[in-house]
């Protein structure tokens, strides 16, 4: 694994834009896989300002997210199909034809999962971005997920409930389940690129770097990885000279 330690949210988000626009310059019609959350945003913004700068087009990229609510439909506010077209998709050329997110509204939901794989087999990412859930947590994946998942839902963990209210009105009002790419369809990446920003992500970098691989620590398994570059600033990286 590669680790790069930056000062701050904004290094750290300056780091991150570099390795995407350096994937979609190589490989113009390359697949991203992209995540929601806080982390990502600082990315976001520096990718529609490369574009706008006209260093960068995203015409023939494809982009897969890694997952979305159950219950909410596309056109709520929090969810994170919204999310993308809000700091992301609507303000680059993607075609919204090749953006893909579970459908939060599946009255199937065996049935979405397994669309979703068979989507994920057709377009393996060339570049995945991962944010960290402070209890090692990658997409929904939730601490006991077993290595081999693919997409599946999930009963979101009680500490993820309470990271995720402060983006609700109220803590009642945060989705108890999610759809979520599995473990191994993340592995399945061919170059990951993980992110971390703040003191309560130090406990999980730790584990992700330092820890046993263990599913107690989801995100572990990414040292079974030949490919990973994290960058994290230096309070979630304080664990790391232990
Ligand atoms: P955050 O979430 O970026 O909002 O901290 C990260 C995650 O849960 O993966």
């Amino acid at each position: 694994m590669e680790i790069v330690v930056v000062e701050n949210y904004d290094e750290m988000s300056d780091v991150a834009c570099s390795v995407v626009e350096e994937t979609v310059k190589t490989n113009p019609s390359c697949v991203l896989g992209l995540a929601t959350g806080s982390t990502p945003l600082g990315l976001y913004e520096r990718m529609v300002r490369g574009y706008r700068e006209g260093k960068v087009s995203y015409q023939n990229v494809k982009a897969v997210n890694l997952d979305e609510y159950i219950g909410l439909p596309a056109s709520h506010p929090q969810s994170y199909a919204f999310f993308m077209r809000e700091h992301l998709f609507s303000k680059i050329d993607i075609l919204p034809g090749n953006t893909h997110i579970e459908n939060g509204m599946a009255t199937d939901e065996n049935a979405e999962c397994a669309r979703y794989n068979a989507l994920l087999d057709s377009m393996p990412r060339d570049l995945q971005v991962l944010g960290i859930g402070s209890n090692g947590h990658i997409a929904f994946n939730e601490p006991l997920t077993p290595f081999e998942s693919e997409t599946h839902t999930v009963a979101l963990a009680e500490s993820t409930v309470k990271d995720n209210s402060r983006l609700f009105e109220r803590i009642e009002d945060v989705p108890r389940r999610a759809f979520t790419m599995g473990l191994k369809n993340i592995m399945d990446a061919r170059r990951i690129l993980i992110l971390a920003n703040g003191a309560n992500k130090a406990n999980a970098v730790y584990g992700l770097v330092k820890g046993e691989v263990t599913t107690a620590l989801p995100a572990s398994i990414l040292q079974k990885h030949p490919n990973v570059v994290l960058v994290c600033d230096r309070a979630a990286a304080q664990r790391l000279g232990e």
